[in-house]
């Protein structure tokens, strides 16, 4: 017998990333091949996005999934909500050429309030939240406080973009494979001053830094790299990233839900309990395993030199200072 189907939440369906990750979930490539689901497709009460988010449900019809159970279309929070075992929190405005992510908060960070109270008040019990609309560290802090019944351990936001970036640059490099790659810190923010961890990063199992000879690249073009790539593709594209957030996001749900390879972690940004100094009351992103049962923990004791330590220091002082300015939305 199959089990019962998981109840996902998208927001932002009719939109870009939308597109490239739905069919995704209802492939089982998210949640596994025997797992069904039922996808709570929410959009902005928009004629236009409506209309759109009607064509993608008839793709998505045509397309004959397997494992795709029911679709729910919908701009009502309550109804788009009611009952997810996963919200995939996508919907929010992307930046364009020559922006910052966070120059976006004034207008994202408020879909996130409503969102985190229908969370809260629909949601079932052990629905887990992951923010992908930008500034998403903040704005997942913000779907938190406004979602206080909801553990806080079960919010998060997505650097994992950012850490399969990094190994692509350091595959590249090294003229290795990207699954030689492994231990890949996203340290802080997903923003220009998010820190690619090298120093504990490892290829084919000695430690990156070993292998590739050039402290100048790691430390200069490698970092530069990885936190300008965003804008690298908007100015390639002229759109922002999508079919590599939608695949950066299948392998996060992935990550806090299949048990971690021994001696490996992923990078996740969540509610910080205090490690490594990242004061808590702030959504960073650390390195962290999960046992397959549901439980993650923040790896300890990775050894983190001044330099790394500084621009660790950096990255916390831009998410204090994002919280500072939308305090007012944090219940
Ligand atoms: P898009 O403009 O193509 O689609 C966004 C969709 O969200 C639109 O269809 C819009 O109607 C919808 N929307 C807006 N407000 C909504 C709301 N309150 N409720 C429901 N839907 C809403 O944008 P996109 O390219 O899909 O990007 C979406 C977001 O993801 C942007 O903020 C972008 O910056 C961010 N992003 C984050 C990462 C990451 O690594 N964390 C990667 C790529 C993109
Ligand atoms: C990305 O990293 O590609 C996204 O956050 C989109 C952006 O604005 O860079």
């Amino acid at each position: 017998m199959s089990p019962a189907p998981l109840h996902v939440a998208v927001t932002g369906a009719a939109g870009q990333i939308g597109y490239a990750l739905l069919p995704r979930i209802a492939a089982g490539q998210m949640f596994g091949p025997d797992q069904p689901v039922v996808l709570h497709m929410i959009e902005i009460p928009n004629e236009k996005a409506l209309a759109a988010l009607d064509g993608v449900a008839m793709e998505l019809d045509d397309c004959a999934f397997p494992l795709l159970q029911g679709m729910v279309c919908t701009s009502d929070l309550e109804e788009g909500f009611k009952g997810v075992d996963w919200a995939l929190l996508v919907g929010a405005k992307p930046r364009g050429a020559g922006m910052e992510r966070n120059d976006l908060i004034k207008e994202n960070g408020p879909i996130f309030t409503s969102t985190g109270r229908a969370i809260n008040d629909h949601a079932n019990r052990g629905c887990r939240t992951v923010v992908v609309g930008n500034p998403c560290n903040t704005n997942a802090l913000i779907a938190m406080h406004n979602a206080p019944d909801m553990p806080q351990g079960s919010f998060s936001a997505m650097t994992r973009l950012d850490e399969n970036r990094a190994k692509a640059q350091l595959a590249a490099k090294a003229g290795v494979h990207h699954t030689q790659i492994t231990n890949m810190t996203i340290w802080g923010n997903h923003s220009a001053t998010q820190v690619p961890d090298f120093e504990n990063a490892k290829i084919g199992g000695k430690l990156a830094h070993e292998v590739i000879d050039d402290r100048a690249w790691l430390e200069g073009e490698f970092i530069k790299t990885v936190q300008q790539r965003g804008a690298a593709i908007i100015k390639a594209r002229g759109l922002s990233s999508a079919l590599s957030a939608a695949n950066g996001l299948v392998d996060h749900v992935r990550s806090l839900t299949e048990k971690t390879p021994d001696g490996d972690w992923h990078s996740v940004a969540i509610p910080s309990d205090g490690s490594y100094d990242v004061p808590k009351g702030i959504i960073s992103s650390f390195p962290v395993r999960a046992d397959g049962a549901g439980g993650i923990e923040i790896v300890q004791g990775l050894p983190l030199s001044d330099f790394a330590s500084a621009k660790l220091k950096d990255t916390v002082a831009e998410l204090e200072h994002e919280r500072s300015v939308i305090s007012n939305l944090l219940g």
